[in-house]
């Protein structure tokens, strides 16, 4: 459908549209179930309105469960012209795509065409399921089984997205030997190009009026150019984030390089797989691939440690890592040359000798870089770092800052970008979001949250908790827990800022509840998957659920299973992060306090989006008990806790207790 698709309509006010449509009466009313104006939603789908007119940028903040959604989809879908938006992640995209934007088009009858796009690991592959069913190295029988569905599979389904084989789980290891990556595609070559669903889902995306993809699909593609967004941008007279404070961490990770000794012991697989299959005449492919893989091994054995994360500089100028690059490298080039030779043979070989070059390019510019030699552009900084896994290495280039990067992306023909989430700022302050993604002298508005916080909600720090770096910290924090857990009868999330913390609680609450004979069902990150686990938690009703940081975003449980929520400790991020290190040094010489501009915006952020996960709509009451006793004994805790929802404040577990028997108990509670 083009009605739209030109251009978006000249500027205008919609603001009288806009009211009506949010009206008690309106539109949107008879499409949403409950459905209330909301003066924040409205406002807010305004000013959105009045930005994608102008093709202006906005930053738009708005608290959790204000209805964001539809104060974006409305106007982008009336007036926005070839829309893309991005979303957080996967789930939240479906969500988008079968729930929300039907919903608000049945309401405006919008004729407007969408399609759903994720990164090409998400589409199974014609070529190299075939490939898999003739030649499969498949180790267990769970996978044949899988592989066997994943064949039925394709002949039904239209889009080939694996979400929508729920028999095979998503973390199967069968579906990498059956999808494509950007190395692996032989693209316009392919003999199954024709019925491609990489291919389809793009050109419907190409096509469509509003194409819906996530944050980490958008900025791989704008760096890589792979699936299909790059080629979007260009046409694009909107683009909207929704989820928009994970920006500076997805797009860092796009716009830095990463090359892993991994990728090289997969590349000496696949030339000696092909190799003996096209061309086993043509060299000794075995000897080939050795010395390749013993210098992949012996670069990540320089490491002796299991897990270490350094900046280059942290590294020995006497570390047996330097002369281990450099074989790595011969060693590559070598097998290159081999590759040359036999490229001809196959198209599986030239594909080899193509990811061969570009492996040796990554590691000569690293170690490039890493010897100063390299090419940077002004204020575009980069930190060099290694990260050791158990069995790999990773070398990794990482912007300073995605500023510079970023806000060139913005250059060019005049769209609109608008950037929502429910935590951008840190008390109405944007400038730390601003500095971060390039976003200098663009308007940002914040409106308030439709819910009673100071009625609805009690935040709750507990007294006498030892330091958090001490030993017996998680226990302090337990003892403290167990009778506001007693008080609110489960219906808990115990969020904690390290796995070695998830396992220590989990511990002490199974101990607990079962010397107590509570009944309540305890939930621990790890032992199932993260959408199981909720599932769960909501049908209970009495659960207790122990997750790390993965559970304090996007996780929606309304109503009474959620009523208190119990954060550990702040979320500082961890000291040991070479690129954090990094950026603080680098605002330290520009005179700034990296804690305070850096570190601190960051924590607020992190602690907003967790105890967003307690109050969900205007009925819905809850605690949040935050454990860190520096909250309250630092001078930067008053901070903290001034960025968060104005929660009635106590130290009292009686106002608690108090308060989840349903009292609105004013003694003890101060207004905040
Ligand atoms: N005006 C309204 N009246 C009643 N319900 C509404 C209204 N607007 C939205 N909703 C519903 O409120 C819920 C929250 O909306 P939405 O998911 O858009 O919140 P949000 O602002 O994006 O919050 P978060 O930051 O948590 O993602 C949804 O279930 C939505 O259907
Ligand atoms: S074009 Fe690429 S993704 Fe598509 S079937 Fe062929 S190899 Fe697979
Ligand atoms: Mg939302």
């Amino acid at each position: 459908m083009t009605e739209h698709s030109a251009s978006p309509p000249a500027q205008g006010n919609h603001d009288a549209d806009i009211e009506q449509l949010f009206d008690a009466n309106g539109s949107l009313s008879h499409a949403v179930a409950g459905f209330r104006p909301r003066q924040s939603q409205t406002e807010m789908a305004k000013a959105i309105a009045a930005a994608i007119g102008g093709q202006k940028t906005l930053i738009a903040e708005a608290g959790t469960g204000t209805g964001k959604t539809f104060a974006y989809l409305v106007p982008a879908l009336l007036w926005g012209g070839k829309v893309i938006l991005s979303t957080g992640t996967k789930n939240l995209q479906d969500q988008l795509y079968l729930r929300d934007i039907p919903t608000v088009r049945k309401a405006l009858g919008a004729p407007v065409s969408v399609a759903l796009l994720k990164g090409r690991a998400n589409y199974v592959c014609h070529f190299h399921l075939e490939r898999t069913l003739q030649n499969g190295r498949l180790t267990s029988r769970e996978d044949v089984g899988y592989l066997r569905e994943i064949s039925r599979f394709i002949k039904t389904t239209s889009s080939g997205d694996k979400a929508e084989l729920s028999r095979v789980p998503e973390s199967a290891p069968v579906w990498n030997l059956v999808t494509s990556t950007r190395d692996t595609c032989l693209g316009a070559e392919c003999q199954y190009y024709q019925d491609c669903f990489v291919m389809k889902a793009r050109k419907e995306a190409q096509q469509a009026d509003v194409v819906v993809v996530n944050h980490h699909l958008f900025f791989a593609d704008v760096a890589l150019k792979d699936t299909g967004v790059a080629e979007l941008l260009p046409s694009a007279n909107t683009i909207i984030f929704d989820e928009a404070h994970q920006l500076p961490e997805t797009a860092t990770l796009f716009f830095g390089e990463t090359v892993s000794t991994s990728q090289v012991l997969e590349l000496c697989r696949d030339v000696l797989a092909e190799g003996l299959a096209h061309a086993r005449d043509g060299a000794e492919w075995a000897k080939v691939v050795a010395p390749v893989e013993r210098a992949a091994r012996d670069l990540r054995l320089a490491f002796p440690q299991d897990v270490v994360r350094l900046a280059v500089n942290q590294i020995a100028t006497s570390s047996p890592f330097f002369p281990a690059l450099e074989k790595l490298k011969d060693e590559l080039d070598a097998m290159t040359a081999v590759l040359e030779k036999q490229a001809e043979r196959a198209e599986t070989i030239e594909q080899c000798r193509v990811r061969a070059i570009e492996l040796g390019n990554k590691l000569e510019a690293w170690a490039k870089a890493q010897a100063g030699h390299g090419d940077v552009e002004a204020g575009q900084e980069r930190v060099l770092w290694v990260e050791a896994f158990s069995s790999s290495l990773q070398l990794h280039q990482t912007p300073l800052s995605i500023a510079p990067v970023f806000s060139k992306q913005r250059e060019g023909s005049p769209r609109a970008w608008i950037f929502t989430s429910a935590t951008l700022a840190v008390k109405n302050d944007f400038s730390h979001y601003i500095s971060q993604m390039g976003l200098w002298d663009e308007p940002a508005q914040s409106w308030p949250s439709p819910f009673d916080y100071g009625r609805q909600g009690l935040l709750y720090v507990p007294e006498h908790l030892p330091e958090p770096n001490s030993f017996d910290y998680t226990d302090a924090v337990i003892d403290a827990a167990l009778p506001v857990i007693e008080a609110s009868a489960g219906r808990a999330f115990l969020l904690c800022t390290t796995i070695r913390a998830v396992n220590r609680a989990a511990e002490r609450l199974r101990e607990e509840f079962d010397k107590r004979k509570l009944p309540f069902p305890l939930l621990v990150q790890g032992e199932a998957g993260r959408t199981e686990l909720l599932d769960r938690f909501r049908a209970a009703g009495n659960a207790v659920l122990i997750g790390s940081q993965s559970f304090w975003e996007g996780v929606d449980v309304r109503g009474e299973a959620l009523s208190l929520v119990i954060i550990d400790k702040l979320p500082f991020s961890p000291p040991d992060d070479p690129v954090l290190a990094a950026r603080i040094d680098a605002l330290e010489k520009k005179g700034l306090n990296g804690f305070v501009h850096h570190q601190l915006p960051e924590t607020i952020i992190n602690l907003k989006q967790g105890a967003g996960r307690l109050i969900r709509d205007e009925t819905d009451r809850g605690v949040l008990m935050i454990c860190d006793p520096r909250l309250i004994s630092k001078p930067y805790g008053r901070r903290i806790w001034q960025s968060l929802p104005p929660f009635k404040r106590t130290r009292e577990p009686a106002v608690v207790q108090a308060f989840f028997r349903g009292e609105q108990q004013e003694d003890g509670a101060q207004a905040s």
